[in-house]
């Protein structure tokens, strides 16, 4: 039995979602704890993609349970649209198949009205988010003013909830922001009918995880957003409103810290953030046109552009750290095919000191300039190579080194998104 957490170790669409789906070949139960439909991962399986925002990335496995833990944020509607999607495509969303808890919280239509609000009002100093509600809803979970899925089953609780949120809500949408108040009437019988479609999805993710464990099953945790994205360790205030790091694991499903066996960060072969922050590593040239171009690097949740620069060791080796990682997974390598000199950061100059982590301070961040090495690039196509043995001289040097600067061995390197695009030297859920 091994339990294994991934997480991204940079700011986030490291390929999460596509290493999820093919370790979950050797996993009994897949677990999201964190995060919430801000999250876009994205499976190719068979030449068919897939993107999911809210169920975890194991569910197109036949036989596997899939969960979503007390620490996501759920906006109701966008997970009946997934299961709706799959249904679909032939592969049906039945309660055998996924568990929601019954403490995760709800996303409210006023949580998203204040996200997207409040955005408007920063103006130039914006974070770029999502718009999906998160940060509102979190803030409302720790502010134990909340609507929990159990809530949705419970219409006196739930009228309860819903008339003291929307009244502090509305008073805020109208009062401070200058945006429309919401009518409580139709958000009631809305999210009813949520919670009657859900409601034999739900069920104690923490109990069943429990049994799990006792039975020695395979457990494998799917991150959501990266390292840097955290809400404690990542560039606050850029980041996302939950703890990214793997830690949260354990609070966000509610199972021991004594009972996580391995935690696999997700490393991409260069760098990409969605969104405003300070990118220390950032090309803002042909080259990260050219990432952008051949990797893709397009939203999966907001289909904006996403920010693309050189491999930031300071960045990979912080993760390192946050996450106490046992091994890494390389994606993209595939993408750099073709670009003649590769660099890789790894360290920083800031204000005239070097330093090899990420200050706290927002504006020593943005004055960090990165001390960079470089290494021989590679002219062959990486997509159809399995093996170690395969990859060209320069490709082995690049990966090695990061292998040096972390510490940390590499698990899987993924060339392709394709499921079978990988070649995997170490399993994590073998001893
Ligand atoms: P996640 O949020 O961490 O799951 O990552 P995303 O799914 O948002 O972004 C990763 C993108 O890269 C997706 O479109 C994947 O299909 C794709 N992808 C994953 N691994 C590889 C790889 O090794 N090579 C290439 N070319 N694409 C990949
Ligand atoms: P996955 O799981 C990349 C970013 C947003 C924004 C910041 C805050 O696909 O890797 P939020 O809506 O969370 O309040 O936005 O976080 N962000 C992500 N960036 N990948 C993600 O998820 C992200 N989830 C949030 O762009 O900068
Ligand atoms: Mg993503």
């Amino acid at each position: 039995m091994a339990t294994v957490v991934i997480i991204g170790t940079q700011w986030g669409d490291e390929g999460k979602g596509k290493i999820v789906d093919l370790l979950t070949e050797k996993a009994d139960y897949v677990v999201r704890f964190q995060g919430g439909n801000n999250a876009g991962h994205t499976l190719v399986v068979n030449g068919e993609k897939y993107v999911f925002h809210l169920i975890p990335s194991g569910i197109l496995h036949p036989g596997k349970l899939c969960m979503i833990g007390n620490g996501v944020v759920l906006d109701p509607a966008v997970l009946i649209k997934e299961m709706e999607k799959l249904a679909a495509a032939g592969i049906p969303v039945t309660p055998d198949k996924l568990v929601l808890s019954l403490y995760t919280h709800v996303i409210m239509p006023y949580h998203r009205a204040i996200d997207v609000a409040r955005e408007k009002k920063k103006g130039k100093t914006a974070i770029g988010t999502t718009g999906r509600g998160i940060g509102p809803c979190y803030e409302d979970k720790a502010g134990r003013g909340g609507i929990r899925v159990h809530d949705l089953l419970d219409r006196s609780t739930f009228r309860q909830k819903l008339e003291a949120g929307i009244e502090e809500k509305n008073f805020i949408l109208e009062r401070y922001f200058g945006e429309k108040p919401l009518d409580i009437a139709a958000i009631e019988a809305e999210y009813l009918e949520y919670g009657e479609r859900l409601r034999p999805f739900t069920g104690n993710v923490s109990e069943t995880l429990q049994l799990a464990v006792a039975q020695g099953q395979n457990i494998l945790f799917e991150g959501a957003q990266g390292t840097h994205l955290d809400i404690d360790h990542g560039t606050y205030p850029y980041v996302t409103s939950s703890n990214t790091v793997a830690g949260n694991a354990c609070c966000g499903s509610g199972i021991g810290p004594t009972r996580i066996d391995k935690v696999v960060g997700i490393v991409k072969a260069y760098t990409t953030r969605v969104g405003g922050g300070p990118f220390p590593s950032e090309l803002l040239d042909e080259t990260g046109d050219r990432i952008r171009k051949v990797g893709g690097e397009f939203g999966a949740t907001t289909g904006r552009p996403r920010r693309c620069g050189w491999l930031d060791m300071v960045v990979v080796k912080s993760s390192v750290r946050l996450n106490g990682l046992s091994g890494m997974v390389i994606t993209k390598l595939d993408v750099l095919t073709g670009i003649p000199k590769l660099k890789i950061a790894v360290s920083y100059t800031c204000r005239g000191h070097k330093i090899d982590a990420v200050p706290p301070e927002l504006d020593a961040v943005e004055a960090c300039r990165p001390a960079f090495e470089e290494f021989d690039g590679w002219e062959e196509d990486l997509t159809g190579i399995r093996s170690w043995d395969e990859l060209p001289p320069a490709a082995k040097v690049y990966l090695r080194a990061i292998e040096e600067h972390a510490g940390v061995p590499i698990n899987i390197v993924s060339v392709g998104a394709g499921r079978n695009e990988t070649l995997i030297i170490r399993n994590p859920f073998d001893k």
